[in-house]
């Protein structure tokens, strides 16, 4: 069945590897005949939430910021991809705080069921995911219809626009993608 995909690449690098993966992902889900969104975080304004539980009442954040619309284009999908640089073996702090910030849909009402994870990071192997894995299940886990689908894991890719050159890696991108359901 055609679903709603929504990808949200969350580093602010040029060339960034993590969004080289999640751009052929995109495009695999595309060839599995999904409609998809591509966000960045790059160009978004996006501050700390501060705590203060007014959205548990109000679903509404009081910070005034590129939040809202993220937020609104989330609780739509049905199915949320998230792209992570792993930074000192977790989920970079921007992607963080915009699942700190996604707070208000807590009480709410969503479509979001399966939730994916892609990363970048220098080092290869299984353990170098097992942090920001852990990470984005901690939010997953607080939203009872969702689940944790699957890893991408961009391992042994340190420079900028490495991942660019990776013919193989990004063909493994594109499946990942299309494996989407
Ligand atoms: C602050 C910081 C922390 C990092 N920590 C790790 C780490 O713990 N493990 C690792 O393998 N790579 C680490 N790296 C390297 C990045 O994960 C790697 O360069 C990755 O390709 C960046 O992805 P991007 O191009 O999508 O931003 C770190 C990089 C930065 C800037």
């Amino acid at each position: 069945m055609a679903k709603k995909v929504l990808f949200i690449s969350s580093s602010l690098r040029n060339r960034s590897n993590s969004e080289a993966f999640a751009r052929e992902a995109e495009k695999g889900a595309k060839a599995a005949g999904h409609e998809t969104e591509f966000i960045t975080l790059k160009d978004k304004d996006i501050r700390f939430c501060k705590g203060c539980m007014a959205c548990q009442k109000t679903f509404r954040c009081v910070i005034k910021d590129d939040v809202a619309d993220v937020m609104e284009r989330v609780q739509n999908a049905d199915v949320l991809v998230f792209a992570t640089p792993v930074y000192y073996y977790e989920l970079a702090g921007q992607l963080k705080t915009l699942l700190d910030r996604l707070n208000p849909l807590y009480p709410q009402e969503y479509s979001f069921r399966d939730v994916y994870l892609i990363t970048a990071s220098a080092e290869a192997g299984e353990n170098v995911v097992k942090t920001p894995v852990g990470g984005i299940n901690g939010w997953i886990d607080c939203f009872e219809k969702a689940r944790f689908a699957g890893v991408f894991n961009g391992g042994g890719f340190d420079n900028m626009g490495e991942a660019l050159e990776d013919a193989e890696m990004l063909a493994a991108a594109f499946e990942f993608g299309k494996g989407i359901q």
